[in-house]
């Protein structure tokens, strides 16, 4: 179903031009159910949608959209198993590792469940042992440094949760995070560790990945220029892989090797053995909280009625605003420090995702699909880019996050912190005419030259979406639901746009032409066999290195 063939989109386009000019401010005006009407509650967590551009019309429409393109199917086949991800014939099922309930799940006939729950199992024993201070380093001390080896998906989860959840970390152990290949992320990491006491986990789905074994091996180089002998690594190299041969390769032990699945996206995977930094971090307990988080949203994308699911309003209202406004990008601001990682963490969810220009049956589609994702945290993005976001010629429909309770409520920093979410919110939906920065400047006793002057410059047209989502407390459980949410907006969209949000083609180019250039740069013959441009970057940098 190509969706812009659909008659929901048909009435969506005509439906925009009526809505288009209409002000937020009229909206509200008109309905003072608004907030009622347009917010939906999840456990502990609130998702006000009322300023957004839209109708109780709209989002019949939107929903009707959903309806068309079989969101409910695909749904179904997600959860049952089947091979969604055309392109690579597998079935996509991140929902499996947290499924708490552990309902069967079948991929070809097999239920997947009891592996899932043996790698667990096994993760728990594991972290447990090193937690605790059983296991040790080979010179007997306990493990006070984990150093993550991996990129993409095989390091942003667990960075992106460890730090969001420092409260509830192990005060012995220290969480380092190596992802690239530039010598100084391990040379300063290295700086940092001893190696009598680091655990090193290389984490790469697929263990082919450069970058990580380019990694691998200098950290394994580094860690036996100070051991007695090879065996030291036993004690100081994990590994989590879906390629058993490629960590025995290396030198791993397969005992220690945690495994995962071809069924699990790497940038859906820190529910797995991936997430192994997190458990050892945080504990096994605290791991299997966010399981239970992001299960409880899956059970309820899986069960709400469309109109009352949170992940579907989500992914509609971003297909309003990139297919009809066409909105570019899409910015998540957590008003949390801790959430300092979430916006890099869902640029790769996102972009990775649904960042395609041809749809399930190979043919190149004639609408907008994946927005770029970004932001930062709340209000160091203040400072920054919000006057683009408030004043820009771009419409950015914004996601503000943020905790009703803080885990350091150190004086008036919170309720500070708070004022700004809400009064960014408020400003970006009403803004300011020019009759009330008129009425303002004058009160303030400036001169009428220089209102005339000055004024239009301080007008805010107002009338920028955003959603806030609120809840009560960074919990893991909380933040397990908060990902799912975003995870499932994704596979909502995806399903709308008809793409296949589960591979990643778009990043293979560049691999395969590294490969190429890589011995180049250190030929002796003049790089002649790329575009002018290519050739002159490679054939400079020779110049500058070899002096
Ligand atoms: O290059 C993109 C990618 O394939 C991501 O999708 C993935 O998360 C990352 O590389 C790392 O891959 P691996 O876990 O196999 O090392």
């Amino acid at each position: 179903m190509q969706p812009n063939k659909t008659r929901a989109w048909q009435a969506l386009a005509s439906h925009y031009d009526a809505l288009k000019d209409v002000h937020m401010r009229e909206l509200f005006a008109r309905d003072p159910q608004r907030f009622e009407r347009f917010s939906l509650r999840f456990e502990d967590i609130l998702l006000d949608y009322a300023k957004n551009r839209i109708t109780a019309e709209t989002l019949e429409l939107l929903l009707d959209l959903a309806r068309e393109c079989d969101v409910e199917g695909w749904r179904a086949r997600m959860f049952g198993g089947e091979k969604i991800n055309v392109t690579e014939d597998r079935a996509v099922l991140h929902v499996a590792l947290r499924n708490r309930a552990n309902r069967p799940i079948r991929v070809d006939g097999e239920d997947v469940m009891p592996e899932v729950n043996a790698v667990l199992a096994r993760m728990a024993g594991f972290t447990e042992r090193v937690r605790s201070g059983d296991w040790t380093g080979h010179t007997g001390k306990p493990i006070r440094h984990v150093v993550n080896i991996g990129i993409g998906g095989s390091d942003l989860g667990p960075v992106m949760v460890c730090e969001a959840l420092r409260p509830y970390g192990h005060e012995r152990l220290s969480m380092h995070f190596v992802s690239n290949v530039d010598g100084t992320h391990m040379a300063e990491t290295l700086k940092r560790v001893d190696p009598e006491t680091t655990l090193f986990i290389i984490a790469s789905k697929t263990f082919t990945t450069q970058e990580t074994l380019t990694n691998a091996h200098t950290a394994r180089r580094w860690f036996l220029e100070h051991a007695s002998d090879e065996s030291a690594i036993a004690r100081h190299f994990v590994a989590v892989s879906t390629n058993r041969d490629g960590v025995v390769k290396f030198g791993i032990d397969p005992e220690h090797m945690f495994g995962f699945w071809d069924w699990v996206g790497g940038r859906y995977s820190l529910w797995s053995a991936i997430g192994l930094p997190i458990a050892l971090y945080v504990g096994m307990e605290r791991f299997e909280e966010l399981l239970e988080g992001a299960h409880a949203m899956d059970e309820h994308f899986r069960t709400a009625p469309l109109g009352e699911n949170l992940p579907v309003i989500l992914a509609l209202l971003g297909v309003w605003y990139v297919n009809f406004f066409e909105a570019h990008s899409h910015a998540i601001l957590p008003y949390d420090q801790s959430m300092l990682r979430f916006p890099a963490y869902f640029q790769q969810g996102d972009m990775e995702s649904n960042g395609k220009s041809v749809d399930r049956q190979g043919r190149r589609v004639h609408y907008h699909t994946g927005p770029v994702i970004w932001g930062e945290p709340g209000t160091n993005g203040q400072h920054a880019f919000y006057q683009l976001i408030h004043q820009g010629t771009r419409l950015v429909p914004c996601d503000f996050l943020a905790p009703c309770e803080s885990h350091h409520p150190v004086g008036e920093h919170h309720p500070i912190l708070l004022s700004n979410f809400f009064a960014q919110t408020e400003a970006l939906m009403r803004g300011k005419t020019l009759e009330e920065v008129q009425a303002e400047m004058r009160a303030a006793g400036m001169d009428e030259a220089s209102i005339e002057r000055v004024g239009p410059h301080r007008v805010f047209e107002g009338n920028r979406p955003s959603n806030s989502i609120l809840f009560r407390r960074l919990t893991p459980r909380t933040l397990g639901s908060l990902v799912a949410l975003y995870e499932h907006k994704i596979f909502v969209q995806g399903v709308i746009w008809n793409v296949n949000s589960y591979d990643q083609w778009g990043v293979e180019l560049g691999k395969q032409l590294a490969k190429t250039i890589l011995p180049e740069l250190s030929g002796e013959a003049p790089v002649t066999g790329h575009d002018a441009s290519t050739n002159g970057l490679i054939n400079h940098y020779r110049q500058v290195v070899r002096g």
